[in-house]
């Protein structure tokens, strides 16, 4: 098996039935091991909820999510979580840091969620953040950090577990142009240096035609572009 993720016919709709929002109609996707894959399409199309649908942050009304080879709707509470802390890395389109906790304590808490021991969690979130070029703002709490370092973060919280997949949802929406652009080489970095898929939902045409691949969400299905 060469694919890692794998949605087959999604349907996903919200409220109640006499005013239904139906959100995606049959969404088909397999990422490849290795794949960049960039989901485009309007406002309110349903990108986040798709995403949200392929790591398991959101149970689809129809259709069947394989991450790995294991069905997502078959895993408990418990399995599903530590599916998503071990194979899922997820950057929010709102960044989602917890504000109490430095940048350090929020980039080393999935690896300690994943039963790793404190020093080590420190020692490897270190890594992460010098990686993405936030050594000097560590021990920030993300309120003190710029919109920029915020996502700079929360893709090292992401990054940290050496993840089979990568979903982003805008991760660079509101940063300047070479800061978005910085956030997309440290992805592509993780992509050619560990095979990480990437699936990033992006408004940035030009990005997503540096990918392998472009599909437009549009009346709940994905077209390739
Ligand atoms: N919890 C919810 N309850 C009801 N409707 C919702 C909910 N979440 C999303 N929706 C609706 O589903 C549709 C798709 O929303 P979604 O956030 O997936 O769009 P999007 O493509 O990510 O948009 P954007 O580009 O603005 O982020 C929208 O019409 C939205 O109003
Ligand atoms: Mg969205």
């Amino acid at each position: 098996m060469n694919h890692v993720l794998q949605a087959i016919d999604l349907h996903h709709h919200f409220g109640p039935t006499q005013d239904r929002v139906a959100v995606l109609c049959g969404v088909n996707l397999t990422v490849q091991a290795g794949e960049q894959i960039a989901i485009v399409g309007t406002s309110g199309s349903g990108k986040s909820t798709l995403l949200h649908c392929l790591g398991g942050l959101e149970q689809p009304t129809q259709g069947t999510v394989w991450l790995q080879g294991c069905d997502l709707r078959q895993l408990s509470t418990a399995e599903l979580s530590r599916a998503r802390n071990q194979q899922l890395g997820f950057v929010y389109q709102f960044h989602h840091l917890l504000a109490e906790l430095s940048a350090l304590e929020n980039v080393a808490l999935p690896l300690m969620l994943g039963g790793l021991r404190r020093t080590q969690a420190m020692a490897q979130a270190t890594t992460m953040l010098q990686h993405v070029s936030l050594d000097k703002r560590m021990q920030h709490k993300p309120p003190a950090l710029s919109g920029g370092e915020r996502q700079r973060t929360a893709l090292a919280r992401a990054m940290v577990t050496r993840p089979v997949c990568l979903l982003a949802d805008e991760p660079t929406g509101n940063l300047d142009r070479q800061t978005a652009a910085r956030m997309y080489d440290l992805m592509r970095e993780l992509n050619r240096g560990q095979g990480t898929s990437l699936v990033i939902v992006t408004h940035d045409l030009m990005l997503a035609r540096q990918m392998d691949r472009c599909l437009m969400l549009r009346d709940g299905t994905l077209h390739s572009q």
